[in-house]
């Protein structure tokens, strides 16, 4: 086999392709747009709080969350606003201070919709710039600056006049989610121009609330400019939701009002054919909001000088960290700088912009979530906006002082949708161990992380789980703390044993660096106690050991296969026991024992990437167990090297990164979730990945053949890939064969962060297309969390337990307590009944037995008045059980189950066509649809899968509703 060297020797002066090229032109924003991947293809600095694009839907009676307003294909302009989200599920937030264009003759009624369907020209997206093109011939040309944004419209008939239309009531609904829908509170508008039609500006607020992380109202403040002549009125709507005007034009400054308001700017077609317009906001005053676009988008900022400006400043400070002369394969390359662009749009850099509390701290907002982001994107963060990253660390631990917890997600200035644990521990923890000082407060970042590990949060009656606090903080601490395990009293409790678990390692962690010996011992005991949710007799696959929910005293009979709803309430949050049982990533040994040795761990995880084995699991990724679209799964593909099978980390990560990434609108295998998605990628290509919370770097297989990564102060990482074999299949050289660190041969699967990015270093590759066992024999990753000796798994009762576990004492405590009297009065009644008709029932006939049963019926036997009685007593007694699942039923939630038919592709086609969604369904999916039209009223929650016919031709699915809260009055938010 020929030898041949790809690797391009890097000098220091050497930058790579990018020391002078516009690395920006990889970049492709509509990347991940599509196929819920959710991403903002507007423009944005990183992490900027503007982020201005357009909001779309597919018509007047679209069902469907635009999240970061944009909507690929057939779609219609309702507005572009400045403030968006990127790559969220949950329910859409923002899309608010918005400007919508019109052409064709003065506006009658702003209220009503002003949609404009997408043109012939597909929206053109790059970092700095978007243009879109309407049907109406409207071309809109977008640029923003941090904290402002300029729009410039081209109108395409000079001989009418064209207007827009400034709707302060407008924002992203989520007509999928009403629950979680974002509302329009109030607003506030004054608008002025010179007599002779120059000078337009306008200023206000809008007030909106709730979202996906359910917040309460708060408050953007804006102020715009037109750079046209032209006229100005303001409009009113009757209220906040109809489009009803009231008044046009109204007065030109309108106070707080609940109702629907803005202004309409209208321009004579025939002198003006292009307009610019430039706004700022800010979420301290409209005062503050002019200073912002006075200061960053100045009058006489044209477009295309914005659009440049925010071009540099992505080239300078964020792609240019990562470089490498390796052109040879674009797709790479856009992937590459397409990723980095979309993992730097959250979170948002508001510092200044706070209106809770004065601090010197920075102020970063709209973290979506930690949960997402910790295993690989704050890693990132920290190598390659090591600055950034300091700030947001520090904002986390603010924010701790200020409101008491640190967030797990956050946005419009409120904590929210705490998915499983306190995951901002790991984050701290892995600053920590990496030797982040700077100006961070670590005894306060520690007294952060021991509030998240011991105070349990105020209940906020989330009604997904209504078990114990949503917001933030861990919840199910009164289980931790008093059995060290979780039981169903709380809900996702096996999710958030091994989170907890992980979370206390990462106090152990700091505990230990600031010298706390006893919590280091206490928090290091603690993270052992996912053990307490392994049943070792739980099968599945013909592997023998899983994570399973449990009681106080045993283990609860489950099939690792199967997460029930995988959602709020249920034992597993979006993955099964088989994702979740590879998730202590502290204690891997003892996981590689407990699952049976190294070749059975290895085997076991081999079986994560067999094609067909996920039940309901989804054909785009072959029905794998393993779920590249969810951040459960991100790190099993690597767990391999913890028993010397590298190769096998490379081969499942990489397959897993080809098939499922591609830099185009439908390129990502779900929620690019803020960009941890992208995140995942990036570490594959850059052949690491990082285990957070520790200094531990497991080592892959780099795609390029090099790679140089700045890390500031004149250091860097250098990679290189030397291909032996045959250069026509080089593609398929992904096996390391050998590697060297700092010069040095290597034979170990990891390196840690001192190796390689303190000061910098190196890491050179031989890659072949054979796997090697080149670091078998080298010591495998830490485990810090194993004791020398093994601990044995608990052997307990494995129970069926079929009680109903919606069952719920928070709901049915006072209930039971105010028909205690009411049972105790009428069983005294009852009595007296009973005694003074006696007669009459002892000669009434027996009533038919109702059981269902066909089986034969033993003889009863004969009915006495004594029998009768306990009988009544019976029902008696049992009314205040039925009652409280009654009254739980109206005030948390119903489940009912339907069946649906499989098809004999094993597809959910028919039934999803029936319902009319051409969407691919998934069973959740389907059984939600079909179940959102016998609900009325209220909104599907949760489904479930229960069963599936023997023939598989049917499945039964659960789905739960609970009424519908999105009324502001009624919401616990507001
Ligand atoms: C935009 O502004 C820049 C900087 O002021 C200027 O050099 C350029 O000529 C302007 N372009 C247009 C099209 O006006
Ligand atoms: C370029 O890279 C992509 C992504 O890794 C890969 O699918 C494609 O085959 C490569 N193209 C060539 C010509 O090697
Ligand atoms: C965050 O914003 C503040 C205020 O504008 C600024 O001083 C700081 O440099 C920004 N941080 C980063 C990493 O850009």
């Amino acid at each position: 086999m020929a030898s041949t060297v790809r690797a391009v020797a890097l000098l220091g002066a050497v930058a790579g392709v990018a020391g002078t090229s516009d690395l920006a032109s990889y970049v492709l924003p509509l990347t991940g747009s599509q196929a819920g991947g959710n991403t903002f293809p507007g423009v944005s600095e990183p992490f900027g709080m503007v982020k201005l694009g357009p909001d779309m839907d597919t018509g007047p009676n679209s069902g469907a969350s635009s999240y970061s307003g944009y909507v690929g294909g057939n779609a219609f302009f309702t507005g572009f606003s400045m403030l968006h989200e990127s790559g969220t599920g949950g329910a859409p937030k923002y899309g608010v201070v918005s400007q919508m264009p019109v052409t064709g003759g003065p506006v009658s009624n702003p209220l009503v919709r002003h949609a404009d369907a997408r043109g012939s020209v597909a929206d053109v997206a790059s970092p700095g710039s978007y243009t879109a093109t309407m049907s109406s011939g409207i071309v809109v040309d977008l640029a923003a600056s941090s904290r402002a944004g300029l729009y410039q419209y081209t109108f395409p008939n000079r001989s009418t006049s064209n207007s827009v239309i400034v709707d302060v009531s407008h924002y992203l609904p989520a007509p999928d989610r009403a629950y979680l829908s974002q509302h329009y509170l109030n607003g506030s508008i004054t608008v002025s121009s010179n007599p002779d039609g120059s000078g337009l500006q306008y200023q206000g607020a809008g007030t909106y609330n709730n979202g996906w992380n359910l917040s309460p109202g708060w408050t953007v403040y804006f102020c715009g400019h037109f750079d046209s002549l032209g006229t100005v009125q303001t409009f009113i709507g009757t209220d906040g939701t109809s489009s009803t005007i009231s008044q046009f034009p109204a007065a030109s400054s309108i106070a707080t009002t609940k109702s629907r308001l803005g202004a309409v700017f209208t321009f004579n077609g025939s002198t003006a054919s292009t307009v610019t317009s430039r706004v700022g906001v800010s979420f301290i005053s409209a005062a503050q909001a002019c200073s912002n676009v006075d200061s960053q988008v100045p009058a006489g900022t044209n477009q295309t000088a914005l659009a440049a400006q925010t071009r540099a400043l992505w080239n300078d400070q964020v792609l240019s960290k990562i470089t490498t002369t390796d052109t040879s394969n674009t797709t790479r390359l856009q992937l590459l700088y397409s990723s980095l662009y979309h993992m730097l749009l959250l979170p948002q850099n508001k510092t200044g912009e706070n209106p809770l509390w004065t601090s010197t701290e920075p102020y970063y907002d709209d973290v979506f979530t930690l949960w997402d982001l910790f295993r690989c994107t704050t890693a990132l963060f920290h190598v390659l906006q090591p600055t950034m990253y300091e700030e947001f660390i520090r904002s986390l631990v603010d924010i701790w002082r200020h409101e008491g917890f640190m967030p797990d997600a956050r946005s419009s200035f409120f904590n929210g949708a705490t998915q499983g644990g306190s995951n901002a521990d790991n984050v701290l923890a892995d600053a920590y161990v990496k030797g982040v000082r700077g100006s961070i407060n670590w005894d306060d970042a520690y007294a952060a992380m021991v509030t998240d590990a011991e105070t349990v949060p105020v209940n906020n009656n989330d009604p997904r789980d209504p078990s114990g606090s949503t917001k933030e903080g861990r919840s199910a601490l009164p289980d931790w703390h008093l059995y060290g395990f979780i039981t169903r009293t709380f809900g996702r409790s096996v999710t958030r044993a091994v989170e907890y678990s992980v979370n206390d390692f990462s106090l152990y962690q700091v505990a230990t660096g600031l010298g706390k010996t006893g919590d280091a011992n206490k928090y290091l005991e603690r993270s052992r106690n996912w053990r307490k949710h392994w049943n070792p007799d739980a099968k599945s696959l013909g592997f023998s050991g899983f994570l399973v929910p449990r009681t106080k005293t045993s283990f609860i009979a489950q099939n690792p296969l199967l997460c029930g709803g995988c959602y709020w309430k249920d034992d597993y949050y979006e993955a099964l026991s088989w994702e979740y049982s590879f998730n202590a990533h502290h204690d891997i040994y003892t996981l590689v024992n407990y699952s049976g040795g190294d070749t059975t761990f290895s085997d076991r995880l081999s079986m994560m990437f067999v094609p067909g084995q996920r039940p309901y699991g989804s054909a785009q990724f072959n029905n794998t167990i393993f779920n590249p679209g969810n951040e459960p799964s991100f790190t099993t593909p690597y767990l391999f090297n913890f028993v010397g099978r590298q190769d096998l980390s490379v081969k499942y990560s990489r397959a897993a990164a080809d098939a499922y990434y591609q830099p185009t609108p439908g390129g990502l295998p779900g929620n690019s979730d803020a960009g941890a998605m992208e995140s995942w990628v990036l570490w594959s290509m850059i052949g690491l990945y990082p285990i957070t919370g520790q200094t531990t770097f497991l080592i892959g297989s780099p795609w390029l053949s090099d790679l140089t990564i700045s890390l500031g102060a004149g250091k860097s990482l250098q990679i290189s890939t030397t291909s032996t074999g045959d250069n026509s299949s080089s593609s398929q050289s992904i096996y390391v064969q050998s590697l060297k660190v700092n010069g040095q041969p290597w034979n170990q699967s990891w390196v840690t962060y001192n190796d390689i990015f303190s000061n910098g270093g190196s890491l050179d590759f031989v890659l072949g297309p054979q796997p090697s066992n080149w670091s078998s024999l080298g010591t495998p990753p830490p485990s810090p969390a194993t004791e020398n000796s093994v601990t044995p798994p608990l052997t307990m009762p494995t129970i069926v337990d079929d009680l109903d576990r919606r069952f719920n004492w928070r709901v049915a405590r006072p209930v039971l307590a105010t028909l205690g009297s009411a049972v105790g009065t009428t069983m005294i009644l009852a009595t007296v009944y009973l005694y003074t008709h006696r007669r009459r029932l002892q000669l009434n006939p027996e009533e038919p037995p109702t059981t269902e049963t066909t089986l034969p019926t033993p003889p009863l036997p004969p009915q006495t008045f004594a029998s009768r009685s306990i009988g009544f007593f019976n029902g008696v007694a049992s009314l205040p059980a039925q009652l409280t699942r009654w009254v739980e039923g109206r005030l948390v939630g119903r489940r009912r189950q339907t069946t649906l038919p499989i098809d004999s592709d094993g597809s959910l086609a028919s039934a999803a066509a029936a319902i009319g969604t051409t969407k691919p369904a998934t069973v959740p999916d389907v059984a939600k649809s079909v179940a959102s039209s016998s609900y009325t009223g209220s909104e599907v929650t949760e489904s479930s899968v229960d069963d599936v016919s023997k023939d598989k031709t049917q499945v039964q699915v659960s789905v739960e509703a609970v009424t519908d809260s999105s009324n502001p009055s009624s919401s616990e938010a507001v």
